[in-house]
């Protein structure tokens, strides 16, 4: 797994930096690439070959699309530790890109790398027919906007020291990190033609997937190392953010993501050992300590 992880994660690099390198240099490249390079497990990337592995879709055109997810996920992050937002100064052991570059560069460099991600798909790197370009761009805008990243951050902090229910909680978690992991689950299933139907299932089990990532990442945040996560720890509480921990306890957080988990195995079980993968990034996505 980490093996693989690492190899997506070296594919995935040197295709983001030859398309940077293709374009006219400017001022605003060092930030962006230092949220884009610093690090980053590339697992919505590892989903996204996961799930395309299903559909017998070829390696490259996956690390084409997940490029641009990754370009969506840096921005997330470089503006979710703004000062405004989770005001965080430790970003994969290093500072933030608010704190290495300036606050209004670390928002220009976030909206650059947005935009970028659409850049990518319509780019002529991108072999699909236009159609499916068209739709993967629909899709991972709305993952992106009001919908998804963004109205989910917004949600996160105006729940801030709010007693919020557990329903509220996991529509907040699925808009701010699930939505994204549903693009990466549905990219595949567009670019083979699939129906409706299959685009609503496979977008369901992203989301979960995604529910799964965020609360992994919480229990890292209750009861994980700084210096193993990379970022600081025990913040959550000090913010007073609403949580499944916070709502629920550690111990039944946990009890609720192997429900979780068991639901997306279900969902996914009439695809039979076709998922194997999926499930050992699954099982990595629960266990993992950063
Ligand atoms: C962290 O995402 C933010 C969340 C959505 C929970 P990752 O844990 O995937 O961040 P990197 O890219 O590996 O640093
Ligand atoms: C971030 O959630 C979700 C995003 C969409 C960026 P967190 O605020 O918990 O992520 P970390 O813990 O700072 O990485
Ligand atoms: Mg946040
Ligand atoms: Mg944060
Ligand atoms: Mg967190």
């Amino acid at each position: 797994m980490k093996k693989n992880l690492i190899r997506i994660a070296k594919d995935t690099n040197f295709f983001l930096k030859k398309f940077i390198k293709k374009q006219k240099r400017t001022e605003l490249i060092s930030a962006m690439e230092y949220g884009l390079f610093s690090g980053g497990k590339k697992i919505r990337s590892k989903i996204l070959l996961d799930i395309g592995r299903i559909f017998k879709i070829e390696y490259k055109t996956l690390i084409v699309i997940g490029a641009a997810v990754e370009c969506i996920h840096a921005y997330s992050l470089i503006h979710d530790d703004l000062p405004c937002m989770d005001d965080d100064k430790l970003r994969r052991g290093k500072p933030s890109t608010h704190i290495k570059f300036g606050v209004s560069t670390a928002v220009l460099a976030g909206n650059s790398l947005l935009t970028m991600a659409f850049e990518i798909l319509t780019s002529s790197d991108l072999k699909t027919k236009e159609k499916n370009k068209v739709n993967l761009v629909k899709k991972l805008s709305e993952s992106a906007g009001h919908l998804g990243i963004a109205g989910g951050q917004y949600l996160d902090l105006s729940f801030e020291k709010k007693k919020i229910s557990k329903n509220k909680i996991i529509d907040m978690e699925i808009k701010k990190t699930g939505k994204l992991f549903s693009f990466c689950c549905v990219a595949p299933a567009i670019i083979k033609n699939k129906n409706n139907k299959d685009i609503k299932i496979f977008e369901n089990i992203g989301a979960n997937i995604g529910l799964l990532f965020q609360i992994a990442d919480d229990l890292i945040d209750f009861k994980g190392s700084s210096k193993v996560a990379g970022k600081i720890t025990g913040k959550d509480k000090k913010k007073g953010k609403a949580t499944l921990i916070s709502l629920l306890g550690y111990q039944n957080a946990i009890k609720y993501s192997y429900k979780i988990k068991f639901k997306i195995i279900n969902d996914l079980s009439k695809y039979g050992s076709k998922t194997s993968n999926l499930n050992e990034t699954l099982d990595y996505i629960l266990k993992r300590n950063k």
